[in-house]
């Protein structure tokens, strides 16, 4: 891992022609290149800027910059692409399962039977908790959110593995990822059980990454739980679904801490902060809230109108996304497995599906999300799906965070290779008071 230094910024650019961008400022003129990733949009490197023009950018929101170089998800927004280290989701969502999907974003390539085998058998083996880990749940309130339950500890963790702050050869990293990817789940099941006051049950390499979370979650000492094979695979695509998502809040979070060298396991908890919040994982537990507050299919047009009324400050939760300005690839595969994981459960009529597919149908024909290119999102029908499976709403977001730790770990690795890394240490526009000289304290 080189911790790139400030020379690292690309010598002055004397590239001519249309992989350059000329700014003219103050008199001065610069050239900045160009750089053409694989796919997708071109960037221009601007690390120069300061230097040559003694500016910075602005960019609120980061959506239009490039914070760092990736090999892992590419989306496309306009087109409604997703892809997985190259493969598209909607293949991995079908024809693989979570731990394959976990192996291509962490290793960059299908593994091999073999090297799955292997996988999948690390997983199984760091699946377990040090028992005194039982005793961090004790300290919550039984109501406390699973949220608040798995970030703390996933934070408290790094307790147990202090050589995970040995970042600096590949074999520890790959270690914490390991440990990171198989612990999530218990953590998660444990939160759920603490919540019911019910004993913790145990991981077992018998079964599956997603059969042993659904059995963690509803195994219960007094009689046999079989896991039911539909709701398992149904997960199970939904996890791929939420497995990585380029740069979003949370993975960007997660990088900003690594970037300090700081406890890999610290940088998760931060990832699962910064997921928590409504405009970002938190989504699917507001659309079952928004949902549940319409209540009926009349009360839709009322609704629509309070979301396009500003000062309302309402949103259309599971709709919309800073990338996405099509169809989520991800919710149209999440709304197929809605109605797989129903029919399973013999669920004839599902009041919120019903509202929630007469919700989207009508934003879609309406002007306002037409025109801001809103659509669902991939939290959209995921409460629903989780709702019908029994899982409570509170746990909606926990089950983001399961599926997107891998995602979280795979970008947090893939920093330490990028010969360009450094720590995060964005600027700002300041807009607040000029220096001025503080008055004789009249109180001295
Ligand atoms: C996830 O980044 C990722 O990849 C995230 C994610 C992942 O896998 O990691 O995909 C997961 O977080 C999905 C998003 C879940 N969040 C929600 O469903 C919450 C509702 N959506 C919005 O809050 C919003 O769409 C965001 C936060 C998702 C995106 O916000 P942006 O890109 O900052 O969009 P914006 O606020 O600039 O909106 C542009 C316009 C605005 O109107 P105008 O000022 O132009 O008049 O669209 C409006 C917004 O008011 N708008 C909405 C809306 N989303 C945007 N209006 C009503 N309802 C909405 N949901």
């Amino acid at each position: 891992m080189s911790q790139a230094k400030s020379e690292n910024i690309p010598p002055q650019n004397t590239a001519q022609g249309e992989n350059v961008v000329t700014v003219n400022y103050n008199g001065k003129s610069s050239v900045f290149p160009v750089l053409k990733g694989s796919m997708g949009d071109h960037v221009v490197d601007i690390r120069n800027l300061k230097k040559n023009l003694d500016l910075f950018t602005f960019d609120p929101g980061l959506g239009g910059t490039a914070s760092c170089e990736s090999k892992i998800t590419y989306i496309d927004g306009d087109k409604g692409v997703l892809l997985y280290r190259g493969y598209p989701i909607a293949q991995l969502a079908e024809q693989s399962n979570f731990a394959e999907v976990s192996y291509l974003l962490l290793y960059g390539n299908l593994p091999t039977r073999q090297e799955y085998e292997v996988f999948v058998d690390r997983l199984n083996e760091h699946a377990l908790l040090h028992e005194q880990i039982r005793n961090f749940f004790n300290g919550f309130r039984r109501d406390a959110h699973p949220m608040s339950i798995l970030c703390g500890t996933v934070a408290g963790l790094s307790a147990f593995y202090p050589e995970g702050t040995d970042i600096s050869n590949e074999a520890s990293r790959d270690r914490s990822a390991i440990n990171l990817i198989a612990k999530i789940p218990t953590l998660a099941a444990w939160a759920y059980k603490y919540s019911l006051g019910e004993p913790f049950v145990y991981p077992r390499s018998d079964y599956s990454y997603t059969e042993n979370f659904l059995n963690m979650m509803f195994a219960r000492p007094t009689e046999p739980y079989k896991v039911n094979p539909i709701l398992s695979r149904a997960l199970d695509r939904i996890f791929i679904l939420h497995a990585d998502h380029e740069q979003n809040a949370s993975t960007s979070t997660v990088r900003l801490a690594g970037s300090t060298g700081a406890h890999p396991f610290a940088c998760i908890a931060a990832g699962i902060a910064a997921l928590w919040g409504p405009a970002h994982g938190g989504a699917n537990e507001a659309v079952l809230k928004m949902l549940n507050a319409i209540g009926r299919k009349e009360n839709i047009p009322s609704f629509i109108e309070k979301v396009k009324d500003k000062n309302s400050e309402v949103r259309l939760m599971g709709f919309g996304h800073r990338v996405y300005k099509n169809f989520d690839p991800r919710a149209q595969i999440m709304q197929s497995t809605c109605y797989e994981v129903l029919r399973e459960l013999g669920v004839k009529k599902e009041p919120l599906l019903e509202l929630a597919v007469e919700l989207e149908e009508r934003a879609l024909k309406d002007d306002y999300f037409v025109e801001r290119k809103l659509y669902p999102n991939v939290d959209f029908y995921s409460g629903i799906i989780f709702k019908a499976m029994g899982i409570p709403t509170s746990m909606f977001t926990v089950l983001f965070a399961v599926a997107r730790t891998v995602g979280w770990v795979s970008q947090w690795k893939e920093a330490f290779d990028d010969p360009l890394r450094r720590i995060y240490r964005p600027r700002q526009h300041y807009t607040g008071p000029v220096e001025r000289n503080m008055k004789t304290s009249y109180w001295l």
